[in-house]
């Protein structure tokens, strides 16, 4: 891989652990004012010296982050839906690369939506990306989107969109845990972190999630809701920190999050 792109990357998979934690922030694209992003700026700077990047819009970037931060961004540069539109899978790319290096971004994401009716557009939207990005050394993230079909969420369906992604040239890959996610790890080339999805009914089950990812080959998560909907962010955050890079077990992820982290 060329010097720039490693280099990129290595801001985001921490070289130390080859592990991430990224904290998504990116909802609103879609989703318009989701529960407790609503006021972004507030929700995202307690949390950010915990996280090891952050995956957001431009726009949510320059207005509620500050400029001097450290923390390397994985700019969303897909959308042009809603989730109250016709078809969520109805993307095309909002952002240019010339802009997203304006941002001194760290890597650029877009999603897939392999098995929908905008399957080709979204694949061939990866491919030009990928395209531009290589021109400045930039890392792509394919999101493996699931839409509104959450029950897409099984090893078969997710090893496929997967795999597309990293053949079509992806540096990483996200997509959802599920039972037997080391088959959807193994056949992947490239490194694959995973989304939280929807908040779950414990801080349990969270880690148990994130702890199983990793064991099974995922080298760290990209998590929002289960993190920033939780009454206590920062212990959050810092449990799954925990779970992440120093391979602490689930229950043990609980007592540091019980303790304040
Ligand atoms: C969804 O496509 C968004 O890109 C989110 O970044 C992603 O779902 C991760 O956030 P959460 O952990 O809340 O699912």
């Amino acid at each position: 891989m060329e010097w720039g792109r490693q280099n990129r990357l290595s801001r985001i998979i921490k070289p130390e652990t080859g592990r991430t934690v990224m904290l998504a922030v990116d909802h609103g694209y879609f989703l318009g004012p989701t529960y407790k992003l609503e006021n972004a700026r507030e929700t995202i700077q307690p949390l950010l010296p915990y996280a090891d990047a952050l995956m957001l819009t431009r726009g949510i970037l320059r207005t509620s982050v500050d400029p001097s931060t450290s923390v390397p961004v994985v700019l969303r540069v897909s959308g042009g839906s809603s989730i109250i539109g016709a078809d969520l899978s109805n993307e095309g790319i909002t952002t240019s690369i010339e802009e997203a290096v304006r941002m001194n971004v760290s890597a650029v994401a877009l999603s897939i939506f392999v098995g929908s009716e905008y399957e080709h557009q979204t694949l061939m939207n990866l491919a030009y990306l990928i395209d531009d990005a290589q021109e400045f050394g930039i890392p792509v993230l394919a999101v493996t989107a699931v839409g509104k079909e959450l029950e897409k969420r099984d090893a078969r369906f997710l090893s496929l969109a997967c795999r597309i992604a990293a053949e079509i040239g992806a540096s990483f890959v996200k997509t959802y845990f599920c039972e037997e996610f080391e088959k959807v790890a193994q056949s992947c080339p490239a490194p694959l972190v995973i989304a939280g999805g929807p908040k779950l009914e414990t801080e349990l089950d969270a880690f148990k999630m994130a702890y199983d990812a990793v064991q099974k080959g995922a080298v760290g998560v990209d998590m929002g809701r289960n993190i920033w909907q939780n009454p206590k962010p920062i212990p959050m955050i810092k449990a799954v920190r925990a779970v992440v890079h120093e391979g602490a077990k689930p229950e043990e992820a609980l007592d540091i999050y019980k303790s304040g982290g």
